[in-house]
């Protein structure tokens, strides 16, 4: 249906004139509008001219970087906000909390590198540097281990819980062999995964936008509710149930990316002890049903426990996947699961084996970085930050939610500890200029804006500190800068209706030019 949707979607774009007031709002706040946008272009073309001089120079011939920089905003405002309102996308130097551009700009961290960065930077340096050393013998000979990688299995059976341990090189080919081992031991078809969950970019997991195919073998079903359980209890097909406990912070949600903030109903709200009810409950119905029950924690591993999503939810999976920060700054995808579930051949059947590869798995640098990344974890200090680790993210949030209700801000962030969702409260077309006032202050996030902050556990309250100046001030000067004039009518509905009448308008417009080319 998404992709349906997807295809109706017509191209259009705003022109300068319409680029100030898609929300029809009166002269004087379009004016205002342009004055802070114009303001805002001329301090980026000044502070990052070097970052973006090399953006520039590369952009036509990488594809990544192509894709990320159009789709940073919604795309009737795409062109526009990329002319002007680019800070490059290339840095110099890590440190603490902050990240360093080509231009000498110094910004406090809030990309989290994907969700890699749970210790901070300088802790993975060490990680990949240590590591290094110590496998640098051996160099990149893969096949055969490095002994580091005994540790390494230890290790993970002890942190997982699970009896065995297998090594990819990326989090989608870990879900990717842990979905083909519940296929291959259950001898059912297909997979649950939850609305909204991301577990990588393998198309049985991703089957609506971005994937041309559909996902024949997938069932999307919606999270915390009673008829998923219906559906587990009484179909015989199911092999596994994928959950990615990310999702606590937005059942049913996409990761919310700024390019769909379209309006303000992007909401988000944790609800611990609801999530731990729901997980049970799944528990339940898959040792029930001998469904495969597996916890992605590709995101959310190591950064809420040491023992990730199954130690804060107190709820044990059959498979586990780690990814992102395990590796200790370098590239991987684990599974640990039970001995039955892992097995890849069955005695009785000697040829019909369940078949799972990779060139660098398990390669030697890797398997370094994880060793020193395990072994950190049992330093003193890095102990401690998981002391009263919630209370310190959500005092922080809390914090920064009053600071901006005081001042009639439209804005508040929810949290799951660490990760964090910017929510609005208003309804507004132009939320996601909050990104770019936000790097103007000095706060770097990721290409998918102000829908993912995540912080690294290395942030003191005095960052902390900094971070929540930073953010009230950019938020400040966009509310006087005119972007959150509302309708008198305070709803989101007219929003939604203007949005819809101009797709019309195009979709209307472009059939005589369709059908004049095809003829
Ligand atoms: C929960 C989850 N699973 C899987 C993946 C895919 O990992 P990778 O990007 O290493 O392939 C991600 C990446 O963001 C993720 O968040």
């Amino acid at each position: 249906m998404s992709r349906r949707l997807a295809a109706l979607i017509p191209f259009y774009e705003f022109d300068e004139a319409q680029f100030f007031r898609a929300d029809n709002a009166p002269d004087e706040v379009a004016a205002s509008r342009r004055a802070g946008f114009t303001r805002l272009a001329q301090h980026y073309q000044q502070r990052f001219a070097k970052t973006r001089a090399l953006t520039t120079e590369v952009r036509d011939s990488l594809s990544d970087l192509q894709f990320t920089s159009t789709y940073r905003v919604p795309f009737q405002f795409s062109r526009v906000v990329r002319e002007n309102l680019s800070a490059g996308s290339f840095l110099q130097s890590s440190s603490g909390v902050t990240l360093t551009d080509l231009d000498g700009n110094t910004f406090y961290d809030l990309t989290g590198s994907y969700g890699v960065n749970v210790f901070g930077y300088d802790f993975y340096k060490a990680c990949m540097e240590t590591g290094a050393r110590r496998v640098q013998d051996l160099g990149p000979v893969l096949g055969a281990f490095h002994p580091v990688l005994a540790y390494n299995v230890e290790r993970l059976t002890q942190i997982s819980g699970l009896d065995e341990v297998s090594f990819h090189m990326s989090g989608t080919e870990a879900v990717m062999q842990a979905v083909r081992l519940a296929r291959y031991h259950t001898r059912r078809t297909h997979l649950v995964r939850f609305c909204g969950a991301y577990h990588g970019w393998w198309g049985d997991v991703q089957p609506g936008v971005g994937n041309p195919l559909p996902a024949r073998e997938t069932y999307t079903l919606k999270e915390m509710s009673a008829d998923t359980l219906h559906v587990l209890r009484t179909r015989r097909d199911i092999a596994c149930v994928l959950v990615n406990p990310l999702q606590a912070l937005h059942p049913n949600a996409s990761a919310p990316a700024d390019s769909a903030l379209v309006d303000s109903s992007r909401g988000a709200h944790f609800d611990r002890q609801a999530y731990t009810a729901w997980l049970q409950e799944l528990r339940k119905v898959c040792d029930a049903r001998g469904i495969v029950l597996i916890f992605d924690e590709v995101f959310v591993g190591f950064r809420l426990a040491p023992g990730g999503a199954q130690e804060y939810f107190g709820v044990r999976a059959d498979l586990v996947t780690y990814g992102k920060t395990l590796g200790g700054g370098l590239p991987i995808g684990v599974v640990c699961g039970r001995k039955h579930l892992m097995k890849r051949y069955r005695d009785d059947r000697p040829v019909d084996v369940c078949f799972a590869r990779g060139t660098f798995n398990s390669h030697p640098y890797v398997m370094g970085a994880m060793h020193e990344f395990l072994r950190r974890l049992d330093d003193a200090d890095i102990r401690a930050v998981y002391d009263n680790l919630d209370e310190v993210w959500n005092e922080r949030a809390r914090g920064l939610n009053q600071r901006l209700r005081d001042e009639g801000l439209p804005v508040q962030v929810a949290n799951l500890s660490s990760i964090w969702t910017v929510t609005y409260t208003q309804p507004s077309r132009y939320n996601w200029m909050l990104q770019y006032y936000l790097r103007a202050e000095g706060l770097a996030l990721s290409w998918i804006g102000t829908g993912r902050l995540i912080f690294s556990l290395n942030y003191t309250d005095a960052d902390f500190q900094a971070v929540a100046d930073c953010f009230v001030a950019a938020a400040r000067t966009m509310h006087q800068d005119g972007w959150w004039w509302a309708d008198a009518s305070g709803r989101a509905k007219p929003i939604k209706r203007l949005i819809l009448q101009e797709m019309a308008r195009h979709v209307f417009a472009g059939r005589p030019r369709q059908a004049a080319s095809a003829a």
